[in-house]
C-alpha cells in the first residue's frame, strides 16, 4: 500500500551536508532555522531589557519592603529575582548562538522593555505585590504571542520562550496568592 504523501519523510542529504559545511561561519544556525534572523534577535533583546526590568523591581523591591508581612514576601521577591536573572541570562545565550549580541545597554533597557520600572514610592507591600502582578501578568501576553509568533521557525527558541513563560505562570500565581484585590480592581 502506498504510504500517503503527509507521512512521507524527505531529506535531500547530499544538499544538507554540502551547506553545513560551506556555511560553517553561522554555527548551530542552519537553514532549517527559517526565522526571521535579525528581526527574532530584536524581539530577543526586547525579552533581555524585560527580565533585567523585572530583575531590578523585584530586587529594589525585597530590600525596601517593610511590615508585617515583610519576611515573607521579600522572600518570594527574592526567589523571583533569581529567577528573571537566570531568564535574562538564558536568552543572551540563545541570541549569542543566533549569531547576534545580547543588548545589555543600560540606556536602551526602559525602552526596550516590555514592562515598566514602577518602584513605589512608599514600601507598601500591597502596592509592590500590585506592580510585579501587572507585571507578570504583561510578560505572560508578550510572551504568549512571541511563542505564536515563532512557530514552527526555530524550536529552540520557542521552547526556551516557552520554559520561561511556564515560570512567568508560576510568579503570577504565587504573587495571586499573596494579593488582596481592591474596589478599584474590576473582577
Ligand atoms: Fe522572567
Ligand atoms: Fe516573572
Amino acid at each position: 500500500m502506498k504510504t500517503p504523501v503527509q507521512n512521507q519523510f524527505a531529506i535531500d542529504v547530499s544538499r544538507i551536508r554540502e551547506e553545513a559545511r560551506k556555511h560553517i561561519t553561522r554555527g548551530p544556525v542552519t537553514p532549517a532555522n527559517t526565522s526571521d534572523l535579525d528581526r527574532l534577535i530584536d524581539v530577543l533583546n526586547q525579552v533581555v531589557a524585560t527580565e533585567m526590568v523585572c530583575y531590578l523591581r523585584y530586587t529594589q523591591n525585597a530590600i525596601v519592603a517593610q511590615g508585617i508581612d515583610r519576611e515573607q514576601v521579600a522572600a518570594m521577591f527574592r526567589e523571583h529575582a533569581d529567577e528573571e536573572l537566570d531568564h535574562f541570562r538564558r536568552v543572551s545565550d540563545r541570541i549569542n548562538q543566533l549569531g547576534g549580541s545580547p543588548d545589555m545597554d543600560p540606556g536602551s533597557l526602559v525602552a526596550r522593555s516590555h514592562t515598566e520600572y514602577a518602584a513605589p514610592a512608599d514600601t507598601d507591600l500591597q502596592g509592590m505585590i500590585r506592580e510585579n502582578f501587572v507585571a507578570e501578568r504583561i510578560v505572560i501576553e508578550t510572551y504568549t504571542e512571541i511563542v505564536r509568533w515563532i512557530g514552527e521557525s526555530d524550536p529552540t527558541s520557542r521552547r526556551l520562550i516557552e520554559d520561561v513563560l511556564a515560570e512567568e505562570e508560576e510568579h503570577a500565581d504565587e504573587l495571586n496568592d499573596l494579593y488582596q484585590p481592591t474596589a478599584a480592581d474590576e473582577a
